[in-house]
This record gives structure tokens, C-alpha cells and sequence, in this order.
């Protein structure tokens, strides 16, 4: 399927010596439930440590061999051989870009990055989610874009990124430019950013064939992944620290001003302004996500959409977010 485009040096895992050719791209296909081959495979990525992007086949998105692959060290996992050739295509695409200009805030994103994918396969696993680590990725992500302003983290979250992971970058993004851009106090835009932060983290229990499924959602996939704020809260409610408003943004997020919304069908009157202004973060977000399947929707027609979306949004508060869509 990769070749003749790829040159492909294929080898059985445990027999002969590996070929070291750290410039290329690791793809692994093994059953990681077998712990004989985990080892083996342990050994390798010892070997080719410094190959940068590690691909694992995991078939039907068995979800403790997914874990099993992070563990080893993938920087991807991927189910069908359509979505390797995607991957691939999107790899080259970035290592392009990357020799031309490695943008300024990269180093700030992959932390980032970094702290969203602990967090996920944390909950995954059942440990008990670190509010410190979000904080952080939080202050990170306030930080990059004040200095570095928003354009640039959206442009290279979209580069780098894919997903559930890019996603909560750009809403944590937009969220705290547009807290910054209308001169909210440093307090203010850390409370923004955190709810940001954690707004989709019950989709950690959202199942992979589900989250990323190209293609729109049944029905019945809709119902399981409207399921995500519930499950978030559930997961955020007991944890000592955690604030009343981080939890409000985390269950009502996807709540209209009209009523329409889900889980709770709130209105007006019960969706506080901290909601309202992560609500329209969350969609606009969405909207300029890159997907493997389409490109990116410009920022103009993203706020076009959202404008039209009448009475589901604060009209004013959409109006003083035409600054963050288009310019900053
Ligand atoms: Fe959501
Ligand atoms: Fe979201």
C-alpha cells in the first residue's frame, strides 16, 4: 500500500538484527496484549529512540492496547491502513513545515500537548486526574498567547496536532484570547482558561470509534457522545480544589440561551457568563479544526456560522468576538 511512494523496510519483531535508520518513521503491528512481544518491542524503542514519529496499528481500537502503545512510546496510534496513509501525508506535510520554520510557540503547544494527553490516559486508566497539571498547561497556553498572540497558536496547534488533543488547544486558545482581548483581569482569564482546559475531558470515556470517526455520527453514536459533559462533571465533581464555575462550564457548555442546548436544557437566566463566553470559544473552535478529511474552514466563515446562530448565543458577546475570530 506505501510503496512505491515510501521506501518500506519491513522486519519480524525478535528476528535478525533491527535496520537503524533513525530518519525514517516506526509503523508497529503487533498484538501488545501478548507480553512477550511488548518486550521485544520495549527493547526496540530503546533502540530507535530518537525516531521521531512511532505509528502503532492497534485494529478495532482495542482500547487497553492503545494505552499499551503510549506506554512504549507511540506518537500515534491508528487503526485502518486508510488512516496510515493520512498520517503519513499529514507527517510530511508538518516535517515540511517544520524545516522551514519551526514556529515560535511550538515548545509551548507540545507542553501543552503533553499535560492533555496525561490527563486523558489518566482518566483512562482510573488514576485520579492532577488539577495541577491542568493549571499548568493553562498558564502555559495564557502565556504563549499573550506573547505570541492567538493567530499563531491556532495556526500551529493545527499543524501539529489532531483530534480531541487539538481540539481542547484551540478552545483553551480562543477561550483565553477572547477573555484577553476584552480586558478581563489576569484572574478572570485563568478562570476562563481552566474551564477551557477541562471543558471535553469526559470525552476520555468516549469511545476512540466514536471520537474520531470520520464520518457524521448515528444517531446513536450522537446519543453516546452527548453523554460527555455528564460523564466530565461526574469526574471532576469530588476533587477537593476543583471551583463551582469549573464545574458549570464543564457540564453545561453545550446548554443555548433558547433552551436547545443538552445535558440540563438550561436557558438564558441559568447559563452564567463564564458558560456563555466558553460556549462560543467551543464552537468557533470547532469549526476551524483541521480534520484528516477536510481542510480547515477559514476564520471569516467560522464567524459567519456563528453569527447566524441567533438566539443560542449572547448576540453581544458574539459581536465583541468578531475581533478575536478575525484579528487577533
Ligand atoms: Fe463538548
Ligand atoms: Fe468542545
Amino acid at each position: 500500500m506505501l510503496e512505491p511512494q515510501h521506501r518500506v523496510a519491513t522486519q519480524l519483531l525478535g528476528v535478525g538484527e533491527t535496520e537503524k535508520n533513525h530518519n525514517g518513521i516506526l509503523m508497529v503491528d503487533a498484538d501488545l496484549r501478548q507480553m512477550d512481544r511488548v518486550e521485544q518491542l520495549r527493547i526496540l524503542m530503546q533502540e530507535l529512540g530518537s525516531v521521531s514519529e512511532k505509528l502503532f496499528v492497534v485494529q478495532n481500537h482495542v482500547r487497553s492496547m492503545i494505552m499499551q502503545a503510549y506506554a512504549l512510546g507511540a506518537t500515534a496510534v491508528v487503526s485502518r491502513p486508510r488512516e496510515i496513509i493520512f498520517k503519513l501525508a499529514q507527517i510530511e506535510a508538518a516535517e515540511k513545515v517544520k524545516q522551514a520554520d519551526l514556529g515560535v510557540t511550538f515548545p509551548q503547544i507540545a507542553a501543552s500537548a503533553a499535560v492533555f494527553a496525561s490527563l486523558f490516559s489518566a482518566i483512562r486508566t482510573g488514576e485520579p486526574i492532577d488539577l495541577s497539571e491542568a493549571e499548568r498547561a493553562t498558564s502555559q497556553i495564557i502565556n504563549s498567547i499573550s506573547q505570541n498572540g492567538l493567530g499563531a497558536w491556532l495556526d500551529d496547534v493545527r499543524r501539529y496536532h489532531e483530534g480531541t488533543f487539538q481540539h481542547c488547544l484551540l478552545v483553551t486558545g480562543v477561550a483565553v484570547g477572547f477573555a484577553l482581548d476584552i480586558g478581563f483581569s489576569s484572574h478572570d482569564v485563568k478562570r476562563l482558561g481552566i474551564a477551557a482546559t477541562l471543558h471535553d475531558i469526559g470525552k476520555a470515556h468516549i469511545p476512540l470509534s466514536i471520537l474520531d470517526k470520520p464520518d457524521r455520527l448515528d444517531p446513536g453514536e450522537e446519543t453516546i457522545m452527548r453523554r460527555h459533559p455528564v460523564i466530565g462533571y461526574e469526574l471532576l465533581k469530588d476533587i477537593p480544589d476543583i471551583s463551582a464555575e469549573v464545574l458549570d462550564g464543564v457540564r453545561h457548555h453545550h446548554e443555548y440561551l433558547d433552551g436547545s442546548g443538552y445535558p440540563d436544557g438550561l436557558t438564558a437566566p441559568e447559563i452564567s457568563d463564564l458558560v456563555r463566553l466558553l460556549t462560543i470559544s467551543d464552537i468557533f473552535a470547532a469549526l476551524i479544526e483541521r480534520r484528516p478529511y477536510r481542510p480547515a474552514m477559514p476564520r471569516q466563515k467560522a464567524y459567519e456560522i456563528l453569527s447566524g446562530m441567533g438566539n443560542k448565543l449572547e448576540r453581544p458577546l458574539v459581536k465583541a468576538f468578531r475581533n478575536v475570530a478575525l484579528v487577533a
